[in-house]
């Protein structure tokens, strides 16, 4: 089999190093990938969301997958567009329709979607610059603090968690003022919800569906989840309180609920879920919906599937999921990433980076993120720029295997979290 894999992340080389371990990929192609994905496949200079260039590749190289890292393409209807074009049609493509994606896309489909289908979210109420005065009103009825969710995708900025009633007021004007644009001219206000989170992943052929293992990533910059937001600085899985209890009812709450009214309102979804769930009061409910794996999650994730990812998407794309075996591996797995310095504010580019080969050679494994190659030599190139993933009979044991490899690997301003799976030590009343 020939595979095209989109995207460029630590995500999508974690998702390469998967795909490229199965003996039925007979050739791996990354658009556009990194200086790692070079190592598990071909790179391809090609944006994800560049269609047309896709097709005329995927038709020249006789792909016949292609698998989608990132929201914005699939939100953009890379799978229609595929699935519409007769000359198109028989390549499969890992990921939901543009409607199914709107699950991501806009957070007030989202949050609709849960209503229609009783699955446990928080109260909310959907705003525009024409019912503003409720949505103030609204914010009158809750109790701090107040989360605002722009509806439409912001590359992750669009949630703002606010103290006072006063900050909420004036912040909802200006997000509908567009402060990001046309994707804050809806808002969605939100009940503050408080519990521990985690990242469920759910892969469905639009029937049938697979629960891969459960993560939790970390995405504050500063050690005890303090200071700003970022892509994600580290994950662990398993997590600890997504027992055997709490899994039950995400699955008869959330993921059937989900599949199933997919289903019923006629939206083809042939991919991964991600369910942001947080657990209150030992229930489940959705923080939020994306239609792609996470970030840094599959780092660890893949870590942690023993058996075949092509053969389980082969079973997505054909409708057979359900005849396929997902084999989770026994053992703990952690990712570590290490950032450039400034990150997520500005932050400098184009460092060098060392000692990726004795990191390799202490047993753990090396994804890259925002890296690329400059004269023969890899360089620092983005905000987040290596994950540093290892195995542990414990969670204890495979991030203590990650820190020694990530004190090895060199760049100047390098920075990372010590602190990653702290809050799933700490007792209940702690967190
Ligand atoms: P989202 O982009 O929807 O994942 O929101 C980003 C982060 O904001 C989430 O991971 C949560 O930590 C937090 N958040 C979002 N919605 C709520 C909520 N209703 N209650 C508490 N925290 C929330
Ligand atoms: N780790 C969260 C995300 O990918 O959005």
């Amino acid at each position: 089999m020939k595979i095209l894999l989109l995207g460029s992340g630590g995500r999508e080389h974690a998702l390469a190093w998967k795909i490229a371990q199965s003996p039925k990929v007979e050739k791996l192609y990354i658009a556009p990938g990194n200086a790692g994905t070079t190592v598990t496949g071909e790179n391809v200079d090609i944006k994800p969301t560049d269609f047309p260039a896709i097709a005329a590749f995927a038709l020249k190289e006789a792909v016949d997958m292609i698998v989608v890292g990132p929201e914005d393409p699939l939100v953009k209807g890379i799978y229609d567009y595929f699935h519409d074009r007769s000359e198109l049609k028989h390549i499969a493509v890992i990921g939901p329709s543009a409607q199914g994606a709107q699950l991501e896309g806009s957070k007030e489909f989202a949050k609709g979607f849960m209503m229609r289908h009783g699955i446990p979210t928080a109260r909310y109420k959907s705003i525009t610059s024409d019912n503003i005065e409720e949505g103030l009103a609204f914010l009158e009825t809750l109790e701090a603090p107040y989360v605002l969710k722009a509806d439409g995708l912001c590359a992750g900025k669009g949630v703002l968690i606010l103290p006072t009633l006063d900050e909420a007021q004036k912040e909802l004007k200006e997000m509908l003022g567009g402060m990001f644009g046309a994707a804050s001219a809806t808002v969605v206000i939100e009940e503050f919800l408080s519990g521990i989170e985690c990242s469920v992943f759910v892969l469905t052929d639009g029937e049938h569906y697979k629960v891969l293992p459960v993560a939790k990533d970390y995405k504050r910059i500063g050690e005890g989840d303090r200071g700003l937001n970022t892509g994600g600085m580290g994950s662990v899985t398993p997590v600890p309180f997504a027992d055997e209890a709490f899994m039950e009812k995400v699955r008869t709450r959330i993921i059937e609920p989900t599949i199933n009214g997919l289903k019923e309102e006629g939206i083809t979804y042939k991919g991964f879920i991600f369910l942001g769930l947080i657990r209150v009061k030992g229930e489940p409910m959705v923080i939020e919906y994306n239609v792609r794996m996470g970030d840094p999650e599959t780092e660890s994730v893949m870590l942690r599937i023993q058996s075949d990812l092509v053969e389980l998407m082969e079973g997505v794309a054909e409708g057979r999921l359900n005849e396929k075996e997902l084999k989770e591996d026994p053992r703990a797995a952690a990712c570590v990433i290490l950032v450039s310095g400034g990150y997520p504010e500005a932050y400098e580019k184009g460092f060098p980076i060392s000692g990726l080969e004795e990191a390799s050679a202490t047993d753990s494994i090396i994804f890259h993120a925002g890296t690329a190659m400059k004269d023969g030599q890899i360089v620092t190139n983005g905000g987040r720029v290596i994950a540093v993933c290892s195995y542990g009979a414990t969670r204890e044991e495979a991030l203590e295997q990650s820190y020694k490899a990530a004190d090895r690997i060199r760049f100047d301003k390098k920075y990372f979290r010590r602190d990653i799976g702290f809050d799933l030590n700490l007792k209940k009343n702690e967190r």
